[in-house]
């Protein structure tokens, strides 16, 4: 399964066997250009995913030492996302597709970070899964493949957003969420304290007040910005773990799956990695690089959708706004 993936500023390509080896990957970032911009500015995304895709998938397959006519099948990244960024992707697999007279598939990005998981390990069914990007926060119960039941979500900002919002307010460029963290990793006082949304024991979130709070925790103490990363970050780590807490007591499953970008950072790695010690359940976290955009991820949960009979139509094409 050749996947590809273009929904935001990441092209990348990957080469998965039977939804869980992984073969190679590849992958070309524009986030130093978009930082440039303070945040993705969509046509310059899309103009340079045009012009990363071919290589990105020439590099792929020379990586795993195949050739177009070892492909069985392509999937790609049909939403939700930019516009322009998912038109490279989609039309560039349907055109693979139709020439290589081998199916394409369609899925949904947010699902398929969680199967970042699958290149582990087989998942464990039941399951709960916490997505943490920049576009959402997301807590599910997952009891198989093709069989997601949404639990709660953000009710405003997602947590990558409160981090890329709050390094804007600190002065830093896109994306947030890793330097919030390495300036977090200086501070020695830790003695602020922002408050979390309560979200009146729903299995919900809400990220949009921490980001003021920050702002007005700055401008109280202008010198010291490693301080407020660190409040920042323990508010948002509190909130989410509070949450799954929460969850697992209404759902007592033994393994709780972590993904999307947010899940690099370290303080939540370790959070969740305490929380499965406390409660003896098994956590399970993607590697830092396939907690980001990437996509093996997609042809992984690709295959699954392959599995089933699920491809994509012929006059489908990228869907911005896609339900789960
Ligand atoms: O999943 P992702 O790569 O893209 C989507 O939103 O689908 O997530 C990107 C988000 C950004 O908000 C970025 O700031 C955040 O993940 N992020 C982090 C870290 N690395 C990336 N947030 C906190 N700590 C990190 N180390
Ligand atoms: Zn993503």
């Amino acid at each position: 399964m050749l996947g590809i993936e273009s929904s935001c500023d990441e092209t990348a390509a990957a080469v998965v066997e039977d939804g869980t080896r992984l073969l190679a990957t590849s992958l070309v970032s524009s986030a130093a250009i978009q930082a440039q911009y303070g945040g993705v500015v969509p046509e310059v995304a899309a103009r340079e995913h045009a012009m990363a895709i071919l290589p990105v998938v020439d590099w792929v397959l020379k990586e795993a030492g195949l050739d177009l006519a070892d492909i069985d099948a392509v999937a790609v990244t049909q939403g939700p996302g930019l516009l322009g960024s998912l038109l490279v992707g989609v039309t560039f697999a349907k055109t693979l597709g139709a020439s290589l007279h081998v199916p394409v598939i369609g899925v949904h990005h947010l699902e398929a970070h969680l199967y970042a998981n699958a290149l582990m390990a087989p998942i464990e069914f039941p399951a709960l899964a916490l997505l943490v990007s920049g576009g959402h926060t997301s807590l599910f119960y997952w009891q198989g493949h093709r069989d997601l039941r949404l639990l709660g979500e953000t009710q405003d900002d997602a947590a990558g957003e409160a981090f890329d919002k709050a390094a804007r307010i600190l002065h830093m460029t896109y994306p947030g969420g890793p330097q919030i963290e390495r300036l977090a990793r200086q501070a020695r006082k830790k003695s602020f304290k922002l408050p979390v949304a309560d979200m009146h024991g729903r299995l919900d979130f809400s990220f949009s007040g921490v980001k003021t709070a920050t702002a007005a925790l700055y401008r109280e103490h202008p010198d010291e910005p490693e301080e407020v990363a660190y409040a920042l970050q323990e508010a948002v780590v509190r909130a989410l773990v509070q949450t799954v807490k929460r969850a697992l007591a209404r759902y007592p499953v033994g393994d709780l799956y972590l993904a999307g970008g947010v899940t690099a950072n370290e303080a939540i790695r370790e959070a969740f990695l305490h929380l499965g010690a406390e409660l003896g359940i098994r956590i399970h976290i993607p590697p830092v690089s396939y907690c980001t955009d990437n996509a093996a991820m997609v042809a992984s949960l690709g295959y699954y959708q392959w599995q089933a009979g699920e491809t994509m139509g012929a006059f489908e094409g990228p869907k911005v706004l896609f339900p789960l």
